[in-house]
């Protein structure tokens, strides 16, 4: 097919968040209740139409365990968004986005990559990040903050939708 740009969105954050179930949420509208930690690095091909452009996304899911992470500076390479993934019901989740961030500016080429804080999981009832500590955080890296659940639905297509009109502003 033709397609006016192709975009690498990264998905990064500790394991267990919820980042494959983000992305099996976004492009195949599926979720599983026990799916399995991702081991090295998975991605899902999904076109969009956007102020008139056909674009196609290639989105990069990595393992949040370290003992299956490979190939490091080779998943950042290129990228031209990524969205931090953390889960509000679990704070370390939330603390750790610092190393998560920290690893990106090491490794990225583009410097310019998109931003986007998700906090998900808010189906849940045990909520340990506040909506305002989130977004106090996203306002300190010039990011939005948008709240999801890969298994209510909510939330996922605006972060999609949110991270790709701020790559067509980059
Ligand atoms: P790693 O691959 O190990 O880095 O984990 P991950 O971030 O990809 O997490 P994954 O998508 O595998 O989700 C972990 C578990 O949380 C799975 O059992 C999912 O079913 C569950 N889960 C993911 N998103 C949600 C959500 O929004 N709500 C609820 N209730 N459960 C979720
Ligand atoms: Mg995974």
């Amino acid at each position: 097919g033709h397609y006016d740009h192709i975009f690498k969105i990264l998905l990064i954050g500790d394991a267990g968040v919820g980042k494959s179930s983000i992305l099996l949420r976004f492009t195949d509208d599926a979720f599983e209740e026990h799916l399995a930690s991702t081991i090295g690095v998975d991605f899902k091909v999904k076109t969009v139409h956007m102020r008139g452009k056909t674009l196609k996304l290639t989105i990069w899911d990595t393992a949040g365990q370290e003992r299956f992470r490979t190939l490091t500076s080779s998943y950042y390479r290129g990228c031209h968004g990524i969205i931090l993934v953390f889960d509000v019901n679990d704070r370390p989740s939330f603390e750790h986005l610092r190393t998560w961030l920290d690893e990106f500016e090491l490794y990225a080429t583009s410097a310019a990559a998109a931003k986007l804080l998700v906090g998900n999981k808010v189906d849940l009832d045990a909520r340990e990040v506040t909506v305002e500590e989130a977004q106090a955080f996203a306002r300190q890296q010039a990011t939005m903050y948008i709240e999801t659940s890969a298994k209510t639905r909510s939330g996922i297509l605006q972060a999609f939708d949110e991270i790709v009109q701020k790559v067509l502003d980059t």
